[in-house]
């Protein structure tokens, strides 16, 4: 390698001063990486009067060919390429030789022997002169420029390489600065890409919170804040643009006749550190009132609770479908009843008629013993207290038919469950004996007080033993008995079962007896048993089926005892 041909022609220095103050607004004016790296190309190979320029970046250890210039037919041709230096179309030995030493190294290939004549790049292309420049910036190789000439008869003049190291050094802060900028653009796309994808997931979370009826919210215990989404401020009547409001602003959301307890549940769970869940009403603006549940998890920050997020779910449509469900459910069962007592209704007659008969001989007995030559007003007062009583008991009947064909809501009280199988058997006492069955009655239980409704526990009863009568109604080579028998375990609960001498239970029907609909009988409606098990359930207790030996099936739930 040696010093190059100096050739400066006579207006040699104004070139280049022009060269340098083109080149220098060119950078300046540069309004992105890409424009830079076109001017900057354009102006070193033209000036040089070079057939390729390449600008060649430093990154980690890898070398990237950032851009290209070519001069052809059509004059100057510059690419921005960026992808790894590809040494079959570069002199690597000459590249890494600039590289390792950060000097300016420039070498007469074609016409004197240098170190890189063996480069098989110079083998290959009959390359007359090659420059490769490094461009340094804090003692830190940013790139390099590769710039060759082909034809023999051209040179580098020293000018050209002053006035190309002076360029580079003032290309290298613009290369940097680009590429700095480049890397704020780069940040700054995927920042509104991540920003737009947020808003995304912004909308379609109100759009599910709106579509769902729930409202999410994160409560700050230490300034006992809460940050809510629009849904939650929608549901609960409040403002839907603030989205931070104070824990006694939500409090006084609450429906008063619900708040207490609410709050007491809320502080309990933060004192216990544990979930929340909890339903309230909120009383609206309007003056409609909306059903809510909301549910709340602790969130710790090591080890210290710190806030609460959860949701609130307005269940307003769900419960007024329960409700509608459950009245439904009433009417079905009342529907039942009056159809059982239906079947009832000579027994019922004769129930009646019994006592109604009594009344009228007590009241001729008493006529005749007042109508005496010496009235015996003792008999007389006998008389009267038998028709009161035999009128009482009439009039009980007709009080729980009254009640057993109401439609009265669930009315939990004490009573005593002996006297609702008394009453049962009272109006099925005819039917009983019509279809030849003989009752046995066991009441054996000592305590017989329990919680519950005196008309759903006479309808349980009711079903239960019209069942039995049915079920042995086709039985005729055996008697047909009826056995209605309490008992009580640990004085905690008291037992009722129903047996019947009849067919029993197969394992076909088993499984569906307390199924709804579900019959075996011509005329049967299936809701019976159905009915039985939720009142059964309603009352703490389960109904169960079993084999009776020898024969038959018994029919028993237990419900738990009250002490007075
Ligand atoms: N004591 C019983 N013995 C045998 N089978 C019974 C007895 N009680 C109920 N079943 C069976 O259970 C079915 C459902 O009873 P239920 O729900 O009361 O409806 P329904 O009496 O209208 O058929 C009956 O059709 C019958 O097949
Ligand atoms: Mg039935």
């Amino acid at each position: 390698m040696k010093a190059k041909k100096l050739q400066i022609s006579d207006d040699a220095s104004n070139q280049h001063l022009s060269v340098l103050l083109n080149a220098s607004k060119a950078i300046s004016e540069a309004a992105d990486y890409a424009t830079l790296l076109q001017a900057l190309l354009t102006i070193i190979i033209k000036h040089a009067g070079a057939q390729r320029v390449f600008l060649i970046k430093s990154q980690g250890d890898s070398l990237i060919l950032e851009a290209r210039a070519q001069t052809n037919t059509n004059g100057v041709m510059v690419e921005h390429v960026h992808c790894e230096a590809n040494w079959d179309d570069l002199p690597k030995s000459f590249i890494s030789s600039a590289i390792q030493t950060k000097k300016l190294l420039y070498a007469n290939v074609g016409q004197q022997s240098t170190p890189y004549d063996l480069d098989p790049y110079f083998q290959r292309f009959s390359v007359s002169t090659a420059i490769c420049l490094p461009i340094i910036k804090q003692n830190q190789l940013i790139a390099v420029f590769y710039i060759e000439l082909w034809e023999h008869d051209k040179l580098f003049s020293d000018e050209y390489l002053n006035v190309l190291t002076l360029l580079t050094a003032h290309a290298a802060t613009t290369i940097e600065a680009a590429r700095l900028q480049n890397a704020i653009d780069e940040v700054n796309q995927q920042r509104l890409k991540l920003e737009r994808a947020l808003r995304l997931a912004d909308t379609s979370l109100a759009l599910g919170e709106q579509i769902s009826r729930t409202g999410s919210w994160r409560w700050e215990l230490h300034n006992n804040t809460l940050v809510c989404s629009e849904e939650f401020c929608n549901i609960l009547d409040l403002d839907p643009q603030r989205r931070t409001i104070s824990f006694a602003d939500f409090a006084a959301c609450i429906h008063p006749e619900d708040k207490k307890s609410v709050l007491d549940r809320i502080r309990y769970a933060v004192q216990k550190e544990t979930a929340i869940n909890v339903e309230y009403r909120v009383l609206k603006a309007d003056g409609s009132v909306l059903y809510l549940t909301g549910q709340g998890c602790p969130v710790f920050d090591s080890d210290k609770l710190v806030d609460y997020v959860g949701t609130v779910n307005d269940v307003t449509a769900r419960r007024a479908a329960e409700n509608a469900l459950r009245v439904a459910q009433d009417d079905l069962a009342r529907v039942c009843r009056i159809t059982t007592i239906g079947q009832l209704t000579s027994s019922i007659a004769h129930e009646i008629n019994q006592p109604l008969m009594s009344i009228v001989a007590n009241a001729g007995a008493g006529l005749r013993w007042l109508h005496r030559a010496e009235p015996d007003l003792q008999q007389v007062s006998a008389s009267l207290q038998s028709i009161a009583t035999e009128g009482q008991r009439a009039g009980q009947i007709v009080q729980s038919l009254r009640t057993l064909t109401k439609n009265t809501k669930a009315l939990l009280s004490k009573l005593d469950i002996h006297d609702v199988l008394k009453c049962i058997v009272a109006i099925a006492r005819r039917e009983i004996e019509r279809r030849n069955v003989s009752l046995e009655l066991h009441l054996d239980a000592k305590l017989s007080q329990i919680r519950g409704d005196m008309v759903q526990l006479q309808q349980v009863m009711l079903n239960l033993v019209m069942n039995a009568i049915e079920a042995m109604s086709e039985i005729s080579n055996r008697p047909r008995v009826l056995t209605i028998s309490t008992f009580t375990k640990e004085d905690q609960v008291i037992f009722i079962q129903v047996e019947d001498t009849g067919p029993g239970i197969s394992d076909e029907i088993k499984d569906h007896l307390f199924d709804a609909f579900y019959t075996t009988k011509k005329d049967g409606m299936g809701m019976g048993l159905a009915i039985c098990h939720s009142i059964v359930e309603m009352h703490g207790g389960e109904l169960s089926a079993v084999l009776r030996q020898p024969v038959g099936s018994i029919f028993s739930f237990a419900i738990p005892l009250v002490k007075d």
